[in-house]
């Protein structure tokens, strides 16, 4: 890959793509470009257009979305639906207007039917119903992965769509309403531990299975599908491998220090009862995770702690 390469990264400041942002500087890579929200609003056609028009980037990585967890996801439908659509469709289309090469497109395992059988195959999409509390997003997000296989499989375009499992890492999102679990869980248990070692109530009976990468793991996903062409347009990226919510909880509770107890809200939903990507396509093109789970959350929780006084909350309304 041509390292003078114009590379356009949506979503550069956001968790993921400020990864690849430094993932692909690393690499070499001299020319990336991107956007604040503020300065180019990616739900406005027409500015995407004339975004497009000016920059001509040649390499475009969608890494910007409205995301969120579970309570996100349920109180919030439509923008969750909506501004994923709609984002997505701009950048999608204003690249095949505009000549990009290649468009790398980041989904999310909740694409997959609730109750799919596990280990999370590319061919179980659409073969089922969604998780009904997240289905907007991953309505949204299905929609992206086939308008980048429609315009693979009409104008055979290096379009590709990469599906990452549950992330974490530097510049997540903290705020206890917004957040994912694994973020949510490292606050709630450094902030226990620093009033005194009060107990921790997480939601769901910590039954549930569930599977983390790293987002440097990932950006290093993202590097790969860049430098590579794959056969196909719909790839997993995860680790593999699954562990249940109580032990995540008490890893993290382990690692933060807390010494307090851990109470289960059991009235609070669970999400889908288990949720692992088979990863075996990814690593047949010749890509696999490399950052284990408690190095990746032992990592994640020195940098909060560098960090605490100015973590990312995001706010909906
Ligand atoms: N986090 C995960 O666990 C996870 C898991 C699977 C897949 N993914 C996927 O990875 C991608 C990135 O997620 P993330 O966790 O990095 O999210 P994030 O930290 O919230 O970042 C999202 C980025 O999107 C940008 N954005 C949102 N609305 C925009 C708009 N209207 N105009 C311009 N930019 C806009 C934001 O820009 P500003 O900061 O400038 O506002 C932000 O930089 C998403 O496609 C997501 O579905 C994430």
């Amino acid at each position: 890959m041509d390292k003078q390469a114009k590379i356009y990264i949506a979503g550069h400041k956001g968790m993921v793509g400020s990864a690849i942002w430094r993932a692909l500087e690393k690499k070499g890579y001299q020319h990336l470009v991107g956007l604040s929200s503020k300065e180019l609003d990616l739900k406005n056609q027409l500015e995407v257009q004339r975004f497009f028009k000016h920059e001509r980037p040649a390499i475009v990585i969608d890494a910007a979305a409205r995301v969120g967890g579970i309570m996100a996801n349920n109180n919030y439908p439509y923008p969750f639906l909506m501004d994923n659509l709609i984002i997505q469709n701009n950048l999608i289309d204003s690249s095949l207007q505009n000549g990009v090469e290649k468009f790398i497109f980041l989904g999310s395992s909740c694409i997959y039917p609730k109750l799919a059988p596990q280990p999370l195959r590319e061919d179980v999409l659409l073969s089922g119903s969604l998780e009904p509390t997240n289905q907007w997003y991953a309505l949204a997000k299905i929609t992206g992965v086939k308008a980048c296989e429609a315009i693979r499989k009409q104008y055979g375009k290096d379009f590709v769509s990469l599906m990452p499992t549950n992330l974490y890492g530097p510049y997540d999102n903290f705020d206890l309403e917004t957040s994912h679990v694994l973020p949510a869980m490292i606050r709630k248990f450094h902030e226990a531990k620093i009033n005194g070692n009060l107990p921790v109530t997480l939601w769901g009976t910590g039954a549930p299975l569930r599977e983390f990468l790293h987002v440097n793991d990932m950006a290093d996903a993202v590097c790969f599908a860049l430098e590579n062409t794959f056969t196909d347009n719909l790839y997993n990226v995860g680790t593999g491998k699954d562990l249940t919510i109580k032990s995540l909880a008490e890893l993290i509770q382990k690692i933060t220090g807390h010494q307090g107890e851990i109470i289960w809200d059991s009235s609070k939903p669970d999400g889908t009862p288990r949720k692992l990507l088979d990863v075996s396509k990814m690593k047949e093109a010749g890509w696999q995770a490399t950052i284990g789970l408690e190095q990746g959350i032992q990592e994640t929780y020195t940098w909060f702690l560098e960090n605490v006084d100015r973590i990312k909350q995001v706010k909906l309304n």
